[in-house]
């Protein structure tokens, strides 16, 4: 079969990667893809957030299979138009994914269907949003409602900061995306992420992970996109598993299917492991990155048969068989080191040469990720990004995994980039 895979990240190329290994799977085109994308297949020049791009780019292409990588196509219903027009999706529908493209729309299902997260409050006018903050201890969590690109929540120390928060971002620091906002509870405990396959009724959870958001070693530092990630992450005990699958997932799908709106694709569930259990932090609508990096690079089995069910339906009562040919049993550690240009996040040089990334991945274990690189004239690949490589290893353990992801690090040679050295530190 040939599938269109959209997007251009890490994520999108470790999907590709694993995509491309099925004997399911002929060709995985790529739109608009990077380079190290290019490597495994065909990629097309059409943005990801150019919808009417993408659905000609399908229609000429004909896949059997879309799988939708970012937030920002699905947001914008890409899954609906293509779906219409007879295409296979993987990534749910617009109406769905506003589990991620509203915290209010997210936090007001999860009240309905009884799941476990922060107490909050939902606001469009000031006055009432400091008066639900004065309610509330401190520190206090503000968060934009819609899609701020990982920059739309704050955590304030004081109600004078917090006050303010309120004020900037209601008149519009983040745009249309802070005209809402949402205050929560501060929950305290420790963070991971779980993600399951579903077609909107069946489900398939995959093990957890734990990303880095901080730039800094120690987590220390401004928030990042993330600067590396593994799995399974311990901190997801069995028994949280568990209960994160009966007192979060099944109740969300079960919800959502039944409000006609099912959920089909992969459920990002952010938990904080709590005193009382976990509770969710956010949902997101698709893979996490670099959380998908690991979990392609562990997963021995098959990822196009979960893909394809989650697509077209089936899943429920037949899961088993799926975990089997992902072979979930044989999950191998694994970690991901986010290699990041000098200044990241704030402002950073492009177009820096990065060299030894051959070299990275032949070393054992070791897969190396495109997230922010491109191709200079003279065929030099060059630094346009932030995060611009995902250094990524399995091994029999996590402390073989993370040993060997570095030794894939000190064997690129890229001086104006930098990386954490601690990643897998809570697990380790
Ligand atoms: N209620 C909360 N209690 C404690 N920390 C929180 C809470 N909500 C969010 N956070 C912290 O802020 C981070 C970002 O919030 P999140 O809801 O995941 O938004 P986004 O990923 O869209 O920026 C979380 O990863 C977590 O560290
Ligand atoms: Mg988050």
């Amino acid at each position: 079969m040939n599938i269109l895979l959209i997007g251009s990240g890490g994520r999108e190329h470790a999907l590709a990667w694993k995509m491309a290994q099925s004997p399911l799977v002929d060709v995985v085109h790529c739109a608009p893809g990077n380079p190290g994308m290019d490597a495994v297949g065909p990629c097309f020049d059409v943005a990801a957030d150019d919808i009417d791009g993408l659905v000609k780019l399908a229609l000429q292409i004909e896949p059997d299979l879309v799988v939708i990588g970012p937030e920002a196509p699905l947001a914008l219903g890409l899954s609906d138009i293509l779906r219409a027009r007879g295409f296979d999706v993987f990534g749910p529908s617009k109406e769905a994914a506003q589990l991620e493209a509203s915290k209010a729309f997210s936090k007001a299902r999860m009240t309905k269907y009884g799941v476990p997260t922060a107490a909050y409050g939902e606001f469009t006018e000031a006055a009432p949003a400091k008066t639900f903050l004065r309610k509330m201890r401190a520190p206090y969590v503000l968060k934009a409602d819609g899609l701020a690109a990982g920059k739309g929540v704050v955590i304030a120390e004081t109600l004078e900061e917090a006050d303010s928060e309120i004020d900037e971002m209601l008149s519009g620091k983040f745009g249309d995306a802070s005209a809402t906002l949402v205050i929560e509870e501060f929950m305290h405990g420790e963070e991971a992420s779980v993600f399951v396959i579903t077609d909107g009724e069946g489900a398939i959870f995959l093990p957890a992970a734990q990303d880095h958001k901080r730039v800094g070693d120690g987590d220390t530092g401004p928030n990042t996109g993330g600067m590396g990630a593994y799995a399974p992450a311990p901190v997801v005990s069995e028994e949280i598993m568990s209960r994160v699958k009966c007192e979060i997932a099944a109740p969300m799908l079960k919800g959502m299917a039944k409000d006609g709106m099912p959920y089909q694709g992969v459920l990002y569930i952010g938990i904080m492991v709590t005193a009382e259990g976990p509770k969710v932090v956010e949902f997101n609508a698709r893979f996490g990155d670099p959380e998908c990096q690991v979990l392609m690079k562990g997963l021995k089995g098959d990822i196009v048969p979960a893909i394809l069910v989650a697509a077209t339906g089936g899943l429920k009562g037949n899961e088993e068989a799926f975990e089997a040919l992902l072979e979930l049993e044989d999950f191998q550690p694994a970690a991901t080191v986010v290699l990041a240009a000098k200044g990241y996040p704030g402002s950073y040089e492009k177009g820096t040469v990065i060299e030894g990334v051959k070299q990275a991945g032949a070393l054992e274990g070791v897969t190396v990720f495109h997230a922010g690189t491109d191709v200079a004239d003279g065929g030099k690949l060059i630094a346009k990004g932030g995060r611009v490589l995902n250094v990524t290893a399995s091994g029999a353990t996590l402390r073989e995994a993370v040993d060997r992801a570095y030794a894939g690090v000190d064997a690129i040679n890229w001086p104006e980039g930098f990386c954490r050295r601690d990643i897998g530190w809570r697990a380790l």
